[in-house]
């Protein structure tokens, strides 16, 4: 597909809108101009050309931005979704938080639904929204300083099929965990003069329960001072895949005062296990689910849609034993295949018919067994254009999944391939600071990385 306009900046927004669909056109010519107070955007979609008019009523430079964006991006999934004869559950938004956007319109005093509706979201997605916003009452919280410390462990016992995340099998990166255990040390030494109001301490991965014990416990002893800042934040570790559990890891948790952790088993077949390189059985996960449970941890579960083969009822049955253990959190994906994933080699793009009647389901199953959606995100190559929406038992939602959705609060992430953000509430801007991806040149920079993390939340 090529895509020309006059309007550069409007490129990639208009990419994002045409790459929804899995039909697309050879070409699209895209031509924009304001006048007297209307934005025209005019198309040529494969040589067949359409105008459109829309008054916006526009009193500064940023509402002038947003509308451009937005009228040029409806228009276009509107002339392709008749085109083409398909509704994308979410409708001409292509934007990752659609709960982030419900606030900014609640900010400027809209209601978020008129936005939603005009945009051609679908009406069940409008409601999740809302309900999303309702169980996030009382813990959303925008207010400079808050902070979430994220520690980065991307460690696994081995890459499955489906992750595209920056993480590899231990046995390939175990000769660099001593040094950037000392790394991390460094960082969380030099990350105490930087917390505010610590709201929450999250230790993810990868898998950290991929680590030995006395490695795991050397990360919690150097962010034991941090946590010591507030006692009461919520502490979470995202000890991952139920082959590396242990009740020595599990003990040690406790002692050091985590309150959370994640068990995922990603389905309950043992058949889609194999197929997606999980080495791991649904015996395993019950076994670790429960040895959990014993040491009093809130408990999350990891569910993905669209996988190797599984049916709409095989993955409902799954949803339905998820929640018969009673987890507090139970966070349902679907499948994202980027590079990066095994699975994108063998599949281009995912026959997605079936996953929104999978979502769907789940949203029922899930409803009917008392949880609520607490938060949603979006991803790129997401099958069928849905989303990953987090369900919690009432008083159990994870206020690190809110706050860093949101991005209503500092992140100050630790560790290689964390991405630190700083939000200026009055100002209504965020920085981000990535260090380096890769562990042997994270190792290399820790010094400047210290200083420039610094100097980040500093000044
Ligand atoms: C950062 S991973 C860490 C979890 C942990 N390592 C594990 O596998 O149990 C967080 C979650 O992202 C989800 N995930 C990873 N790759 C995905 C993909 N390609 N599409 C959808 N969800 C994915 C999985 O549900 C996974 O549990
Ligand atoms: S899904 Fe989890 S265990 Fe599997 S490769 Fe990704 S981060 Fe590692």
């Amino acid at each position: 597909m090529q895509l020309t306009t006059n309007c550069t900046f409007l490129e990639n927004e208009l990419l994002d809108a045409a790459r929804l669909f899995q039909t697309r056109p050879q070409t699209i010519e895209h031509a924009f101009r304001f006048e007297g107070g209307v934005f025209y955007n005019d198309f040529a979609i494969d040589g067949e050309r359409y105008s459109f008019k829309d008054e916006g009523q526009v009193c500064d430079e940023i509402l002038f931005k947003r509308l451009e964006r937005r009228f040029a991006k409806l228009r276009l999934y509107e002339l392709l979704s008749k085109k083409y004869d398909v509704k994308m559950p979410w409708g001409a938004l292509t934007g990752i938080r659609p709960t982030k956007l419900a606030y900014a319109e609640k900010e400027r005093g809209e209601d978020f639904k008129k936005l939603f509706a005009q945009m051609g979201v679908c009406d069940e997605n409008i409601s999740l929204v809302e309900r999303i916003l309702q169980t996030q009452e009382g813990i959303y919280e925008k207010k400079d300083g808050n902070t979430e410390l994220f520690v980065s462990l991307p460690f696994c016992p081995t890459k499955c099929a489906y992750c595209s995340f920056i993480t590899a099998p231990i046995e390939k990166t175990r000769a660099y965990i001593p040094a950037y255990l000392d790394a991390l040390d460094r960082e969380l030494l030099a990350a105490r003069e930087l917390v505010g109001n610590l709201r929450g301490v999250y230790i993810g991965g990868g898998t950290p329960f991929a680590l030995q014990t006395d490695e795991l416990a050397r990360v919690l002893r150097s962010t034991a001072p941090l946590f010591a800042l507030n006692p009461q934040a919520e502490y979470t570790v995202e000890a991952g895949r139920p082959d590396v559990f242990s009740e020595d890891k599990l003990k040690l948790l406790r002692d050091f005062g985590v309150n959370r952790i994640c068990v995922n088993p990603q389905t309950f077949s043992d058949e889609t296990l194999q197929k997606i390189g999980r080495k791991h059985t649904v015996a395993d996960f019950y076994k670790a689910y429960e040895t959990s449970e014993k040491y009093g941890f809130t408990v999350n579960i990891d569910l993905i849609a669209g996988l190797t083969d599984e049916t709409p009822e095989a993955f409902s049955k799954g949803v339905e034993s998820a929640a018969k253990t009673g987890a507090d959190n139970i966070t349902v994906h679907c499948l994202s295949l980027k590079s990066g994933a095994k699975l994108k080699e063998e599949i281009s793009y995912i026959e997605n018919e079936d996953i929104s009647d999978m979502i769907a389901a789940s949203r029922k199953i899930l409803d009917e067994r008392g949880y609520s959606p607490y938060y949603t995100y979006r991803q790129k190559y997401q099958a069928g254009n849905n989303e990953n929406t987090g369900w919690t038992k009432e008083g159990k939602a994870c206020v690190y999944n809110i706050d860093v959705m949101e991005e209503t609060t500092d992140n100050l992430a630790v560790g290689a391939n964390a991405i630190s953000k700083r939000v200026y509430t009055k100002e209504g801007k965020l920085e981000r600071f990535a260090s380096q991806k890769d562990l042997k040149t994270y190792i290399a920079n820790i010094d400047e990385i210290i200083v420039k993390k610094r100097k980040f939340f500093k000044e």
